[in-house]
């Protein structure tokens, strides 16, 4: 069987105490199965309890669901990554389609926030993916293509950064690309990784956008899948606790 990462973004949802009973009905279903990873990326204020809640557990990891770029100082409301790592993240997303899109995130900064995760040993999951509006130009290569260079370029080939490509016009919209679709871009990702050398192999390129128990198979059939990125489908324990023992060939 080939390694998959279950991710989930439980987004604006699930505070400390809620996380701590989540936590508990999740693990009942038993252990994370071998070849798989699960992360989980609650907002900041459940960070810590969700990296308590998991400890103990094999294949199961902590993350922030974003940081800001400077180390520390008066940036009332920002989570560096030092402060992320010290509530007991391992991973944060960066440059998720909500912050570029609802907080207006840029791509430079994007950048800068992929050199605080990696300076405070944060594995960094970069997202990557087009509009509607992109897609139907005929633009999707080209603007993922851009976002990856303007986060990645210039860096070393030891850089371990996961990719996680979601198409915007597919994330919380119950609209998901076809598993064609989405290993096309995987395949373009890949080639850009493997051609730029910014990053260190094995490259791991994970999908997002209404991913759900119903359409995760057919999904990860498709090779080009390294895992999925799941948001509205990851917070129910149990339902969550399925998806993640879904059958791959
Ligand atoms: P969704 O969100 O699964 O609810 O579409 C995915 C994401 O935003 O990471």
């Amino acid at each position: 069987m080939r390694p998959l990462v279950f991710a989930g973004n439980w987004k604006m949802n699930v505070g400390p105490v809620e996380a701590r009973e989540y936590l508990r009905a999740f693990f009942a279903a038993g252990e994370i199965p071998h070849e798989r990873s699960v992360w989980f990326f609650p907002p900041t204020v459940s960070i810590e309890a969700v990296a308590q809640g998991i400890a103990g557990h094999r294949n199961v990891q902590a993350g922030a669901q974003d940081i800001y770029w400077e180390a520390k100082g008066a940036f009332t409301g920002a989570t560096s990554g030092a402060l992320a790592k010290q509530a007991g993240a391992r991973l944060t997303l960066i440059g998720h389609s909500e912050r570029r899109h609802v907080f207006g995130e840029t791509d430079e900064q994007t950048g800068k926030k992929v050199t605080a995760a990696l300076a405070a040993d944060l594995q960094p999951v970069l997202c990557v993916g087009e509009t509607l509006e992109q897609r139907e130009a005929g633009d999707t290569l080209a603007v993922v293509t851009r976002q990856l260079a303007a986060a990645l370029g210039g860096r070393d080939g030891k850089t371990r950064v996961t990719i996680a490509y979601e198409p915007v016009w597919a994330i919380g919209t119950g609209r998901n690309a076809t598993p064609k679709d989405a290993a096309e871009v995987h395949q373009a990702i890949r080639g850009w990784l493997k051609k730029q050398a910014v990053t260190a192999a094995p490259y791991v390129i994970l999908y997002g956008g209404s991913v759900n128990l119903k359409n995760a198979a057919e999904l990860l059939a498709e090779h080009e899948l390294d895992g999925v990125l799941v948001g509205g489908a990851s917070l129910d324990p149990r339902a969550w606790a399925q998806l993640v023992r879904t059958p791959a060939a």
